[in-house]
């Protein structure tokens, strides 16, 4: 009997077809928000899933699930799986990094740039028909080239905007858990700074950190408020990183210039403040969405899947696992 595998969520049916290679694969048809208790017993059949960010991955999802030896997420950030759970009950979880990094470094440059310059509130001012009120300062924005860019999380992504950012001239601060090697800052254009001297700063924020009980709300009030009024907040990582109630106050007394949103804390669910906003940018976490990244990610998520199952060329050697050190159990122990 071949293994199971269930997709989540509809992907590149051509890029999954590989999955029918080797597994007997359960595709769902329709973009579904999963009930916790649907996913568990779906999972109880499954030896394999390949889930996205919207499909939360817990001790819920994958109790009694005794076939289950693999997950692989379709997203570089992974705060959907509960990888404690995961490793505890030997199923190899695995991420989609590196294919995303220029692709998402190319909107978060785009995102930074939209709000400083009002791109979006230009738009609507247009199609409005509000043009013959047009003045010779009107939308009024702030310089982009020759500017401070801050980046907090200076990971594959974060260095991959601090690279695009020399062509701009600008001058590039960034902060992350641990400094970056020599070399590194070196090649980026890049200066180490603390979080507070990041913030004081800053022209431009750019936040490209993982989400974590530690980073949660890390941009609240008091953040907020150590930077200077014209600054703009870039957000393509997660969500909750921000205060969201927070931003939309010191939006609205002027103490920031403009802020450019990809992610939201419940999205899809957005708080209503945030539409009421002049000075944002909001898309729908689309950070990563150019078709040939996406196709991309799906076929890292697929190539994961295969390897973490035991087949293919890289069998029992996932290209990229998170939590690659547990021990495989075995199937149907
Ligand atoms: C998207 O947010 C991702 O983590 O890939
Ligand atoms: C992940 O956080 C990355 O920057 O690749």
């Amino acid at each position: 009997e071949r293994p199971r595998v269930w997709v989540s969520q509809p992907l590149f049916a051509d890029v999954l077809a590989r999955l029918g290679e080797h597994f007997e694969v359960e595709a769902t048809r329709e973009v579904t928000r999963h009930e916790p208790a649907a996913v568990n017993a779906i999972l109880r059949r499954m030896d394999g899933a390949l889930v996205t960010l919207n499909d939360p991955i817990g001790a819920e999802q994958i109790a009694g699930a005794q076939r289950l030896r693999a997950i692989a997420n379709v997203g570089v950030g992974y705060n959907n799986l509960d990888i404690a759970a995961l490793s505890a009950a030997g199923i190899l979880a695995s991420n989609t990094p590196d294919v995303l990094t220029e692709t998402t470094a190319d909107f978060g440059f785009a995102l930074m740039m939209a709000a400083a310059r009002r791109m979006s509130e230009a738009e609507r001012w247009l199609r409005d028909g509000q043009w013959q009120r047009w003045s010779f300062d009107s939308l009024l924005g702030a310089d982009v080239h020759g500017a401070t860019l801050a980046i907090l999380g200076m990971g594959r992504i974060g260095q991959a905007i601090a690279r695009r950012a020399t062509g701009f001239g600008m001058r590039t601060l960034y902060h992350n858990r641990s400094r970056l090697p020599a070399a590194v800052e070196a090649e980026c254009k890049a200066q180490y700074v603390g979080f507070d001297e990041l913030l004081a700063r800053a022209d431009h924020l750019v936040l490209v950190l993982p989400y974590s009980p530690q980073s949660h709300h890390l941009i609240d009030a008091a953040a907020l408020a150590k930077l200077r009024p014209h600054a703009t907040l870039t957000n393509i990582a997660r969500g909750g990183i921000v205060d969201e109630d927070a931003l939309c106050d010191a939006l609205e007394h002027d103490r920031l210039g403009a802020a450019g949103l990809d992610v939201y804390e419940g999205e899809p669910r957005l708080n209503p403040r945030l539409l009421q906003q002049r000075r944002v940018v909001l898309t729908p976490h689309i950070a990563s969405g150019s078709l040939a990244t996406r196709r991309a990610m799906v076929a890292l998520a697929v190539d994961n899947l295969i390897a973490a199952l035991g087949f293919g060329p890289r069998a029992g050697d996932p290209p990229s696992p998170i939590n690659g050190g547990i021990r495989d159990r075995g199937p149907g122990t």
